[in-house]
């Protein structure tokens, strides 16, 4: 089994991008954090972060067929981005939308998700343990289908 850990913009200045919303942990922290539970849970796991929208639709392509879930932390892409939604629904790996900030106590522009409609489920407000219960979360579904 192989998952991806795809983060989007502004998640690489994970920690020192206002922590107060978004926590210290960095975001080589959450990739190490990532990759320890994947060898403890016994599944591949591959991490990747753009800033760029294209390059996100490019990874959710290259996904089919080599990956079998995605933990997609879109940033702000989440709020506005129909080619990510598309690009779902063309890829066969199953999705969990993953924000380390509860979006729905903030504004109201980061309420709406075009990720949301076609992922399994939606982790926020846990900030980078979000991560660990996503791939948790993925993984019994791949097992149970729940
Ligand atoms: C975020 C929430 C988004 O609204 C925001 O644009 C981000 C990060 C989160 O992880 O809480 O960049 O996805």
């Amino acid at each position: 089994r192989s998952f991806l850990i795809l983060n989007g913009p502004n998640l690489n200045l994970l920690g020192t991008r206002q922590p107060e919303i978004y926590g210290h942990t960095t975001l080589p922290d959450v990739e190490a954090m990532c990759a320890a539970h994947a060898d403890k849970i016994g599944v591949m796991v591959c991490c990747v972060q753009s800033n760029h929208e294209g390059a996100l639709v490019d990874e959710i392509h290259k996904a089919r067929g080599t990956h079998d879930g995605i933990v997609l932390n879109a940033g702000a892409y989440t709020h506005t981005s129909i080619a990510l939604l598309d690009a779902i629904k063309g890829c066969d790996a199953k999705i969990i939308e993953l924000h380390l900030s509860n979006i729905h106590a903030r504004e109201s522009f980061r309420h709406k998700s075009y990720i949301s409609p076609v992922a399994i489920g939606l982790i926020c407000g846990f900030g980078a343990h979000g991560y660990i219960l996503a791939m948790d979360a993925l993984n019994n579904h791949l097992e149970t289908g729940s």
